[in-house]
Parts: structure tokens; C-alpha cells; sequence
């Protein structure tokens, strides 16, 4: 018999960068920051992410692109792979995405593509705790997701595979 199953995820809606906790409003502060070092000469849509480990480091990246356009990177999976190869073994806690466009103003909270969201998933099954979305566009508002599981359902899983 056929059922219809719904899926449903909360995020956190504020106003104001003013309004999430301290550690969350520098971990923002430091996208932003990453954002002026994206290589974005072919979309002008410049992303900035910064990855908060276990014990306080950040690890920031920005969006890589390249004449062969497949060839560049995301500035989340920049961020999390170089969190990945600089400091194994410690867990991601949590990572702030913002992007500024020379074309558009971006008015809401930006949200990573889902190639990011898969790559985030496994790194948040490798650490066994959820990893927290703290997203921002150019203006003050602001969302927060839990986790990044909320964000893909239904997620390819390696386990399918039998690795
Ligand atoms: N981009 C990111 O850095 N993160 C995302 O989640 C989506 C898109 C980059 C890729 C490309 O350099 C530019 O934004 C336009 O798509």
C-alpha cells in the first residue's frame, strides 16, 4: 500500500548576526573574511567558509575557480578538505558559509550546493557528531541548521557500498 512519508527539518531564523552566540558570530566573521580571497573571476560570486574544529582552531576557505570551470571548488569542500588533510582526526563542529556577488545583492542566507552537502555528510558520519550550518548572505540575516543530515535526506550513503 502506498504510504506518503514527509520530511521535515528546523532551522534557526535571526535578524541579526547580533543574536547567535559569540563563537558562532566569529566563526561568520571569518567567512566573510575568507570570501575577499575566493578566485571568482568567471561568476563574480565570491563564497567564503570557515570550519570549526574541536579545541578552537578555524580553518577557512573560499570558492577556487578555474577556465576549465569542473576544475574549480567550492569554498566549503576547500575548507573541510584542508581541515581534512591539516588536522586528521579532529572533529568539524561546525562551519559558516556567506557569499557576496558583484552581479546580485544576496538578500538571503546562503545554503552550500549538494555536492558540498554530500561531502559534509560523510565528514559529519566520520566525526560521529553533527556538524552546525551557521549561513549568511550580505545582510544581517542570518539562519542556523543543526545539522548537516537535515539538509540532504535520503544521502547517498558509502555503506551501501560495503566500505
Ligand atoms: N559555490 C561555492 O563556493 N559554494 C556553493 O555551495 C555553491 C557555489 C561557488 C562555485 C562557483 O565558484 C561560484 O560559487 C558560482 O557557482
Amino acid at each position: 500500500m502506498k504510504k506518503q512519508i514527509e520530511i521535515r527539518f528546523q532551522l534557526n531564523a535571526f535578524d541579526t548576526i547580533s543574536e547567535l552566540d559569540i563563537p558562532d558570530q566569529i566563526l561568520l566573521e571569518r567567512a566573510v573574511d575568507a570570501a575577499k580571497h575566493a578566485y571568482a573571476p568567471y561568476s563574480g560570486f565570491n563564497v567564503g567558509a570557515a570550519v570549526l574544529l574541536e579545541g578552537g582552531m578555524i580553518v577557512i576557505g573560499s570558492n577556487q575557480e578555474n577556465a576549465a570551470y569542473p576544475s574549480g571548488l567550492c569554498a566549503e569542500r576547500v575548507a573541510i578538505f584542508a581541515a581534512g588533510a591539516q588536522f586528521p582526526g579532529i572533529s568539524i563542529k561546525s562551519i559558516a558559509i556567506t557569499a557576496n556577488s558583484k552581479n546580485v545583492a544576496i538578500l538571503s542566507p546562503v545554503a552550500p550546493c549538494g555536492a558540498c552537502r554530500q561531502v559534509l555528510v560523510e565528514y559529519e558520519k566520520k566525526n560521529g557528531n553533527p556538524i552546525k550550518l551557521i549561513l549568511k548572505g550580505e545582510h544581517g540575516k542570518v539562519f542556523s541548521i543543526d545539522s548537516v543530515v537535515d539538509l540532504l535526506p535520503l544521502v547517498f550513503d558509502s555503506s551501501n557500498l560495503g566500505i
